[in-house]
């Protein structure tokens, strides 16, 4: 595995473009499956999971072409309907393709994602859903066969409002003959991009943004190109880089609206906040101060920004509490912060962070990717040097990250 070596006693400052999202291309790549034409992205994250995702495509069939910043995929010839165990291990979100494969196919065979580092997350909320529209699933311990003569449309209500569940019954409701009904649904904003997507080739899928969504099924779907939007959680990350290390930044081609809760707690933190079109300006203090976090799904606070702004405050005046409610094992940085002198400690969902002057450059180990982003934000901040270890988890989700963070001013090289 890599490692970035990052000097310390960094300051961002500059401009910097948002790539598009994460968490909404991997759900519009695997809805490409639907219409068995060729369809056109733009602003796909080159980043290690799109790049998984085209792999599992490719694998059943699909021809995945890049063309600069254009992602054409077509998908007429799919010829199985076994999605590939070596590649859904190595990323949990491709149990998304199931949905598209079940809707289009009637058939779908995949082994379980496996946990991660955040947490054992299961499917069953995914696999309940889908015995709702009809759909037969039979589990061994290694493959789960789904199979079904027809989709049937269904009320379904959802016991979480889980996103990746969402997301997949959108898929496999697609093409019933009636409408289905899903309540308790994600309302987050990749989810909207995913509705506009699907409507966008012809589906009839209505309420994405609330907790309830309708989808009316459709005979077939046509080819379209798209746009991702921009990555919520990028932006948000920069914005938590300038405001620790006290820096001054403008970050470009952001949506504002999808990072209301993000910058609500950065000023709150103390830092100043200036939003205009698709742009954010933001001057980090000379010091943070303490402030409570708490996780919530969508429009609360983003889990997937809970580690960076723990690693945030760190050095922040006063002490924070930062209540994790959407995974059960996502303080895994924390270990790696006290080894740089952070004061952190955890009692069940909680993280109390005590605020020290200075952090120490070390050798630390990232075992995520947004908890590995959390580690090179405390890189930044340290006094000395730090080694930050398999930086391959970053990459997961980040692109071209040392070159936005060298064109800040960052010093930081990758090495192996
Ligand atoms: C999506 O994961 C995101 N990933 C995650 O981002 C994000 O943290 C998460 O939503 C929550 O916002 C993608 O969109 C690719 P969930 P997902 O289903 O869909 C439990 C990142 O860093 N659950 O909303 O897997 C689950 O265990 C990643 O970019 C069940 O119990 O999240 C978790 O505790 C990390 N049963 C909670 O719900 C199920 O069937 C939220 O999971 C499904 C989920």
């Amino acid at each position: 595995m890599s490692r970035y070596i990052v000097k310390g006693n960094s300051k961002l400052e500059g401009e910097v473009n948002i790539s598009g999202s994460k968490n909404s291309a991997l759900p519009i790549i695997a809805a490409c499956i639907l219409n068995g034409g060729t369809n056109i992205l733009y602003n796909v994250p080159n980043i290690k999971d799109t790049n998984g995702m085209f792999e599992i495509l490719r694998d059943l069939g699909c021809v995945v072409k890049k063309k600069g910043k254009k992602i054409i995929i077509n998908s007429e010839n799919i010829n199985k309907f076994h999605i590939n165990e070596k590649l859904m291990r190595e990323m949990r979100s491709s149990v998304i393709i199931v949905g598209a494969l079940i809707a289009r196919f009637k058939n779908a065979i995949f082994s379980y994602p496996g946990g991660c580092e955040i947490g054992a997350r299961p499917i069953d909320l995914h696999i309940n859903g889908l015995k709702k529209l009809g759909i037969n699933i039979s589990e061994n311990t290694r493959y789960i066969v789904c199979k079904c003569d027809k989709i049937i449309p269904a009320e379904i209500q959802l016991d979480f409002p889980s996103v990746g569940a969402t997301e997949n019954l959108m898929l496999a409701a697609v093409f019933t003959d009636g409408e289905t009904i899903i309540r308790n649904v994600a309302m987050e904003p990749e989810i909207i991009d995913l509705q506009n997507f699907l409507n966008r080739m012809g589906a009839k899928i209505s309420g994405a943004g609330s907790n309830i969504i309708k989808i009316k099924g459709v005979k077939s779907l046509k080819e379209v190109s798209f746009n991702i939007m921009p990555d919520r959680i990028e932006t948000g990350t920069f914005l938590c880089y300038t405001a620790m290390t006290g820096g001054k930044i403008k970050v470009n081609k952001v949506n504002i609206n999808d990072v209301s809760p993000i910058l609500m707690k950065l000023e709150e933190a103390g830092c100043k906040i200036e939003k205009k079109n698709d742009y954010i300006r933001l001057d980090g203090p000379k010091r943070l101060k303490a402030i409570d976090i708490q996780t919530l799904p969508y429009p609360g606070f983003p889990t997937d920004m809970q580690s960076i702004f723990l690693s945030m405050l760190t050095t922040a005046k006063g002490t924070s509490i930062i209540t994790e409610n959407i995974f059960e094992n996502r303080f895994k940085c924390v270990p790696e912060l006290v080894r740089m002198g952070a004061k952190i400690s955890i009692s069940n969902s909680c993280a109390i962070v005590k605020g020290v002057r200075k952090l120490v450059g070390a050798e630390i180990f990232a075992t995520d990717l947004r908890g590995g982003a959390a580690l090179i934000g405390a890189a930044l901040m340290a006094k000395g040097t730090t080694m930050v270890e398999n930086c391959e988890f970053v990459e997961r989700g980040y692109e071209s990250l040392e070159t936005k963070l060298r064109n800040l001013g960052v010093d930081i090289i990758k090495e192996r």
